[in-house]
């Protein structure tokens, strides 16, 4: 069958990098993708926020299925969209997509199907808001309730900064919703936990360690992910069995009893504290970089579950893992997450990868046959060798030996499990 991918970052890059591997595929495209895309399919130039000029390019290409990576096309209804004009199309409704497009939503659900969580309030007025927040021990999470590509939540030390923060989001510091909640803050460590269902079944496909922090030793600023690993160390059988059975599996019937079934990715971030899980959020899609160590270490077809969960055949599928772990470090632009330069020259990219040692694009471009930086998080070193620490240690070999003026990476990616 003929495949696209939507998107252009580096999860998007693995997917591509995954799906070239099935059996069942005939032609792959990327809508619009990136230069590392374009070695393996065919980047197709199109505003993916049109859906329109999606639909046109999927009749001219005769696409038979389309894969969403990133969040905004999901929460603002491609698949519906597509649906109705019979493209098969894999990933949530934009009802279930809510899920990430509403903390509100999601908190609600998590309230109606008790599901464990931190305890939140939604707030609606500057009084509320400081009524609430005298009652609450710092530090003081405030969320905003829509998208805000990684920038809505704020771990406040002091509730003078709670407060202040409440009142720039209820004023419309976010355009996606003026709406606010504030949490308790969770204490333990964090994992990403993803499944893949069809709305009834489903299947787990991987755990990861992500590092949001810009800086070494988990300082600094909150990012979209500066690396990852796979397998999370900290989950064993115990601890899956009760994110499955107190989490996942409320969820998939909780959603089908709003009148909304959950199909796709179900990425749930979690907190673990005492060998007991609880939901930080939901996301609707692969985690970026988190997607690349999976989509490495997954032994089957992705292509193939990806169809399943589609025809609602998940529950036949059983998913195969290589017993190797695998890491990824981003590699960023200096100055990111706060203001960077782009359209930096990188030299000295590989040009013959490995099936384990691949760099992935995310923010790059081509020009006159030069790849130039083009965003914050620029290329991910992804390498899956027996243990983790030959991984890092190459990971980081493979982007010492970048030649880029603005690179910046952390070199402790893994710093959990590698003692
Ligand atoms: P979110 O966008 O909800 O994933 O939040 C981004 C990051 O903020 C999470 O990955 C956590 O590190 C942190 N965070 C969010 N909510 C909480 C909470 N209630 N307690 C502690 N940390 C949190
Ligand atoms: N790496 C975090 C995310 O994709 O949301």
């Amino acid at each position: 069958m003929n495949v696209c991918v939507i998107g252009s970052g580096g999860r998007e890059h693995a997917l591509c990098y995954k799906i070239k591997q099935s059996k069942k595929l005939k032609k792959l495209f990327c809508l619009p993708g990136n230069p590392g895309t374009a070695k393996i399919c065919e980047n197709l130039a199109v505003d993916i926020s049109d859906f329109n000029q999606i639909y046109i390019s999927i009749l001219e290409k005769k696409i038979d299925l389309v894969i969403v990576g990133p969040e905004v096309p999901l929460v603002n209804g491609i698949v519906d969209f597509l649906s109705e004009k019979k493209i098969k199309v894999f990933g949530p409704s934009k009802q279930a997509s809510r899920l990430e497009g509403s903390k509100i939503f999601m908190k609600n659900l998590c309230k109606k199907f008790e599901i464990p969580s931190a305890k939140y309030f939604e707030i609606k007025s500057l009084e509320e808001a400081i009524k609430v927040i005298d009652t609450m021990n710092v530090p003081i999470v405030v969320k905003s309730d829509g998208l805000a590509a990684g920038k809505g939540v704020t771990i406040c030390q002091t509730k003078e900064e709670a407060i202040n923060d409440i009142n720039n989001i209820l004023k419309g510091k976010f355009s996606s919703s003026n709406k606010v909640i504030v949490e308790e803050f969770l204490e333990g460590e964090e994992v990403s936990y993803f499944i893949i269902t069809d709305g009834k079944n489903f299947k787990q496909i991987g755990t990861a360690q992500d590092h949001k922090k810009i800086g070494e030793n988990d300082i600094g600023l909150n990012t979209g992910g500066m690396g990852a690993y796979s397998p999370s160390l900290i989950i064993d059988k115990n601890l899956e069995e009760k994110i499955i059975r107190k989490i996942i599996i409320p969820t998939i019937n909780g959603m089908e009893k709003l009148g909304c079934p959950y199909k796709g990715i179900l990425y749930a971030g979690l907190m673990i504290l005492n060998n007991e899980p609880k939901l930080i959020e939901y996301n609707i899609r692969f985690g970026d970089p988190e997607c690349q160590v999976l989509m490495m270490r997954l032994e089957d077809d992705l292509l193939d579950l990806i169809i399943s969960s589609i025809e609602g055949s998940l529950d036949s599928k059983k998913t195969k893992w290589s017993k190797d772990p695998c890491i990824t470090i981003v590699a960023a632009s200096k100055g990111y997450p706060e203001s960077f330069e782009k359209f930096k020259e990188i030299k000295n990219l590989p040009n013959n990868q490995e099936k384990n040692i691949q760099i992935f694009h995310a923010g790059t471009t081509e020009k006159n046959g030069k790849i130039l930086s083009n965003g914050g998080r620029v290329l991910n070193a992804t390498v899956m060798l027996s243990d983790l620490k030959s991984s890092r240690k190459k990971a980081l070999e493979l982007l010492d030996d970048l030649e880029w003026e603005d690179k910046y990476y952390r070199r402790d990616i893994g710093w959990r499990a590698i003692k």
